[in-house]
């Protein structure tokens, strides 16, 4: 093993990257409950793919026969009900470690400087993962899956003048139809994984080279011992590598629990209307996105009139369009000297709190018809959503921070 290793190493720098990735990567030693996420997302991208890839030996991306190819996988093949399962699971899996990971970088300001790339990266992956879900979930052709695409890209029509040639370029017809599953078929089982792959590996070569933040918000690099090892650090492997198989351990009981036992979850992760198959000439009464989708819809959905010259409907998608945007601008608008929540004021709290219910509020709105009061609650949670962003620059300043610690502390 030792003379195989030495003939490796003389050719590939693979001592080299193991020290300065995992064995003399120094991080920073309070890391809590929220650090799991960013390791558990990385095993949910691989479960993503590697169930993917044995999905695609028995789907069939085609209109007559994709939605009996998916009841075949579920029916017929050998343990195909369990990788669907496992995919599908999977999905809602995704989209709530990376919101707990995203919402990690709220509480202890992660994505400011020096870290602004990392962040920036992961907004990038964030919506590359939109993407992939909204083109995964028209593959099945269910009524809702083709519904669904449908409604979004009709939207690009009310682009004044490019908008109709524009959807039909995205759809490649002038309805959803079988050139739009292919496509959609392309892009969600290799175009946009490898796009995934390719940024998740720079969002972790950008956090190397600034090293992680931590829940005090200390740059653990600034205090370094005699030896240049920071006092505050401790060498990822084998540390965190041992801690993360905790998380992974819990989330594996938790996904087995939900595949196994309410793999449809009451209809939140595989909705009701999806179980028949696309139906043109029937629109499901109430066509819904997943729950991850759900508060982005209900922006989208929230503008009901018609300014500068443009639609009630295209506000709508510049509005859901800005509020994803506006998370590239995080690292600049937040003005506070310190970085985690431990030491800002209640200005800051309070306004996370308010946005953390507005989120769920919005999502929950999505799920609803969009009529009488419900219009006007997205109308207001859509304001409050835009003005954390906004506002952020001013109570972030005035906010009455406490002393940040030289030392990291071990709560
Ligand atoms: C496929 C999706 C993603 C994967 C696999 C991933 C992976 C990781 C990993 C392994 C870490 C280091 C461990 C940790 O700090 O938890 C990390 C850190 C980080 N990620 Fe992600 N990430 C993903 C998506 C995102 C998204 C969507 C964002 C933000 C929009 C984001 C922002 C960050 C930030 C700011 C850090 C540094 C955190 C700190 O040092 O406190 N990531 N990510």
């Amino acid at each position: 093993m030792q003379k195989l290793l030495e003939w490796v190493d003389a050719r590939f720098p693979l001592i080299k990257a193991w020290n300065e990735h995992l064995a003399e990567y120094y991080a920073p030693k309070n890391f809590n409950f929220w650090y799991y996420f960013g390791s558990l997302a990385l095993l949910v991208l691989v479960l993503q793919i590697v169930t993917g890839i044995f999905l695609t030996m028995h789907y069939k991306p085609d209109t007559a026969l994709a939605f009996a190819s998916v009841e075949y996988i579920m029916r017929d093949v050998p343990w195909g009900w369990l990788i669907r399962y496992m995919h599908s699971t999977g999905a809602s899996a995704f989209f709530i470690v990376v919101y707990l990971h995203m919402f990690r970088a709220l509480l202890y300001g992660s994505y400011r400087g020096p870290r602004e790339l990392v962040w920036i990266i992961g907004v990038i992956i964030f919506v590359a993962l939109m993407a992939e879900a909204f083109m995964g979930y028209l593959l099945p052709w269910g009524n809702m899956s083709y519904w669904g695409a449908q409604v979004i890209i009709n939207l690009f029509d009310a682009i004044p003048g490019v908008g109709p040639s524009l959807s039909e370029w995205i759809r490649g017809d002038f309805v959803v139809s079988d050139a739009t599953l292919n496509r959609f078929f392309a892009f969600h089982v290799i175009a946009v994984p490898l796009v995934l792959v390719a940024l998740v590996f720079l969002h972790i070569v950008a956090l190397h080279k600034v090293g992680s933040n931590n829940p005090d918000g200390i740059e653990i690099k600034e205090n370094k011992g005699p030896d240049g090892i920071p006092v505050d650090g401790i060498p990822f492997h084998p540390y965190y590598t041992v801690k993360d198989i905790v998380g992974v351990t819990v989330f594996l009981i938790v996904f087995a629990a939900i595949m196994f036992f309410a793999p449809e979850m009451g209809g939140w992760f595989l909705e009701h209307d999806n179980f028949t198959p696309a139906n043109v000439l029937q629109t499901p009464s109430e066509i819904v996105p997943l729950w991850y989708f759900t508060p982005y819809y209900s922006i989208l959905r929230a503008n009901t009139v018609a300014f500068l010259g443009l639609d009630a409907k295209v506000w709508g998608v510049i509005f859901m369009g800005l509020s994803i945007m506006v998370f590239f601008f995080l690292p600049w608008l937040d003005r506070s000297p310190v970085k985690s929540i431990r030491y800002r004021g209640w200005m800051y709290k309070s306004a996370l709190a308010v946005f953390v219910v507005c989120f769920f509020v919005l999502g929950w709105l999505g799920t609803q018809p969009a009529v009488g009061k419900n219009v006007v609650m997205a109308q207001i949670g859509t304001v409050v959503y835009f003005l954390f962003f906004l506002l952020m620059p001013f109570y972030t300043k005035l906010d009455k921070t406490k002393p940040v610690p030289g030392r990291v502390t071990s709560k």
